[in-house]
């Protein structure tokens, strides 16, 4: 029932019933753990996606931080697979085939496509935010709209490198 109620809703509408939700979620706490830990399993019971989570700028490597789903990669050096990537160039990547991206991370095997969102505080990256997915072409310019919402709002929390 729940599964037909969701396929329903556009990918967009669901993403505007999400953000208030978000906002909502996060409004008066100032633990930023908690924060990226709820939003990323909002996002991931929204759209049930393979991975759902985190990824904080540590000196020159991100650092797995909250997520949904599988087990992942600990440490991402910088420049290095989508995530590094997406931090290099300051830049939203979405990638709608993992095998054709060069220096992609296989963290789990069924991952097929990804959407990587960079968190800017102070004109840097402090953190991307990264979605898999195990369908090909899951991810478009929607998702990079309103995942890059979401991270503005988490970005505030975040101190300055
Ligand atoms: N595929 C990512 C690694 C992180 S996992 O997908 C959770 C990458 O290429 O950076």
């Amino acid at each position: 029932m729940e599964e037909l109620i969701l396929t329903r809703i556009s990918k967009a509408d669901r993403y505007a019933e999400l953000f208030p939700q978000i906002q909502h979620l996060i409004d008066g706490e100032k633990n930023l753990i908690a924060n990226l830990a709820n939003t990323a399993a909002a996002l991931h019971q929204a759209f049930p996606n393979l991975w759902t989570g985190w990824y904080l700028v540590d000196r020159n490597e991100l650092v797995l931080g909250p997520f949904q789903g599988p087990v992942a990669c600990t440490r991402i050096p910088y420049g290095k697979g989508v995530c590094g990537a997406a931090w290099q160039r300051m830049e939203t990547l979405v990638v709608p085939d993992v095998e054709l991206f060069p220096g992609h991370i296989a963290c789990s095997s069924l991952s097929r496509s990804e959407i990587v969102v960079p968190v800017y505080k102070d004109e840097k990256v402090v953190a991307v935010l990264d979605l898999d997915s195990t369908e090909r072409n899951a991810f478009d310019s929607v998702d990079a709209n309103w995942l890059e919402k979401i991270c503005a709002l988490l970005a505030v929390q975040f101190a300055s490198l």
